[in-house]
């Protein structure tokens, strides 16, 4: 598979088939996203792979958890700016209403939109996840380098026929997943991922989300 076609093929998948992941395409994919750059080679990812009777277990206790606080919990870190400004506030308001209309939810029934928000809180279906930390100290610059680490990830994943979704939601649930899996405290949780066979026939899959023009964020000289 061509970069290309990885990064145009790959969205975030909101549906997965249930069918397991093979442990060596997780493998496989490790080995690859390691390349990823880093600032000085810093490396600063940390990262948490779950599946089978674990990410069962792990998911029973969020939905138990989800009973008495459906919220979840106080993120540590701001997921969007206190004030997101336009156009940045626009494109996340447009972004939200695509994906509810790929599956006729409509602006008013905000009970769908939490319940399918929550979903997010299973790992939309998917047979295998992940989590990303990196430590507290570290600056935005590394952020930057975790980020470019996900994105490594999500593309290998489209060469081993596997999608993914990244998970910010999983911040409001940082507290619940540094008790089960163990995360140090000088670890902050950044985001989760699913990762699994996309469900074709699933209408939320079909979400192509749009892209700004050129003209609102590139300035070209002497090209
Ligand atoms: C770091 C990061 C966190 C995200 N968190 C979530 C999330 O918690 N839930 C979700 O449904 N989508 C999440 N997304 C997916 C974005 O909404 C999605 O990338 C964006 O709308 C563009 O769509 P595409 O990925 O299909 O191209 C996240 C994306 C990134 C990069």
């Amino acid at each position: 598979m061509k970069v290309s076609e990885a990064l145009a093929s790959r969205i975030s998948a909101r549906a997965f088939l249930d069918k397991p992941v093979e442990k060596e395409k997780i493998m496989a994919i490790l080995e690859g996203a390691a390349r990823a750059p880093s600032g000085g080679n810093l490396q600063p990812w940390h990262v948490w792979v779950i599946a089978g009777e674990e990410l069962a277990r792990f998911k029973a206790l969020i939905a138990e958890r989800m009973k008495t606080t459906p919220g979840g919990e106080e993120t540590e870190y701001h997921i969007y700016p206190p004030n997101l400004k336009d156009p940045y506030r626009s494109r996340r308001y447009k972004c939200g209403e695509d994906l509810y209309a790929t599956i006729g939810i409509g602006r008013d029934n905000k009970p769908a939109r939490l319940m399918q928000l929550a979903k997010n809180y299973q790992f939309f279906g998917a047979p295998a996840a992940m989590f990303f930390a990196i430590d507290r100290d570290m600056q935005e610059g590394q952020w930057a380098d975790l980020g470019m680490y996900m994105q490594s990830i999500m593309l290998l994943a489209r060469e081993y026929g596997l999608h993914t979704c990244p998970q910010e939601a999983w911040a409001r649930w940082h507290s619940a997943i540094r008790e089960f899996v163990g995360m140090p405290p000088e670890l902050m949780l950044f985001s989760g991922l699913a990762i699994g066979y996309l469900d074709e026939a699933h209408p939320i899959n079909t979400l192509r989300t749009d892209r700004a023009p050129f003209d609102e964020y590139v300035s070209f000289r002497g090209l």
